[in-house]
């Protein structure tokens, strides 16, 4: 199984579309092996991005992000780590499907409401940044045999 790293970002938690977010991932049938919600430190943030570092968004996104608290969240399943991508939209929401996450809630490319990992060395690199080994949960679901 696949674990992936899902952010809703100040905007999203502002907004009141935790919940919601959660919601959607459940429903699926995805499940939540880590959850925290924190204001992200400018050290942790430009760790983060840090692939974006020199590009002309980066200093407007750094500030976005340590903008207010975050709620940080792995989840697990089956390929995961794509679903998410596609259950997110593009990272434009005006480029968004709409029924997509940021194709129902967002406008503008700099306030577009969560953040997932891109690519199994992304969500690996990301896990690690965000949870500690014992933060993140084993555990059995007996809904697990009507998922799979
Ligand atoms: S790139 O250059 O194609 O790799 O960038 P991209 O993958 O599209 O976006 C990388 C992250 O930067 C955010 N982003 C922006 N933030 C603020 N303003 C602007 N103009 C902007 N453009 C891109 C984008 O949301 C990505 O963040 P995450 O958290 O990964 O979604």
């Amino acid at each position: 199984m696949e674990r992936t790293f899902v952010m809703v970002k100040p905007d999203g938690v502002q907004r009141g579309l935790v919940g919601e977010i959660i919601a959607r991932f459940e429903r699926r049938g995805y499940k939540l092996v880590g959850l925290k919600m924190f204001t992200m430190p400018r050290e942790v943030a430009e760790t983060h991005y840090a692939e974006h570092r020199g590009k002309p968004f980066f200093e407007g996104l750094v500030r976005y992000i340590t903008s207010g608290p975050v709620v940080a969240m792995v989840w697990e399943g089956k390929n995961v780590i794509a679903a998410a991508r596609e259950m997110m939209g593009a990272t434009d929401p005006q480029k968004a499907l709409p029924g997509t996450i940021r194709g129902t809630y967002g406008i503008d490319v700099g306030r577009n409401v969560v953040h997932g990992s891109d690519s199994p060395a992304s969500a690996a690199r990301e896990i690690d940044i965000f949870f500690k080994a014992d933060e993140l949960l084993n555990y059995e679901r007996p809904l697990d045999r009507w998922i799979y």
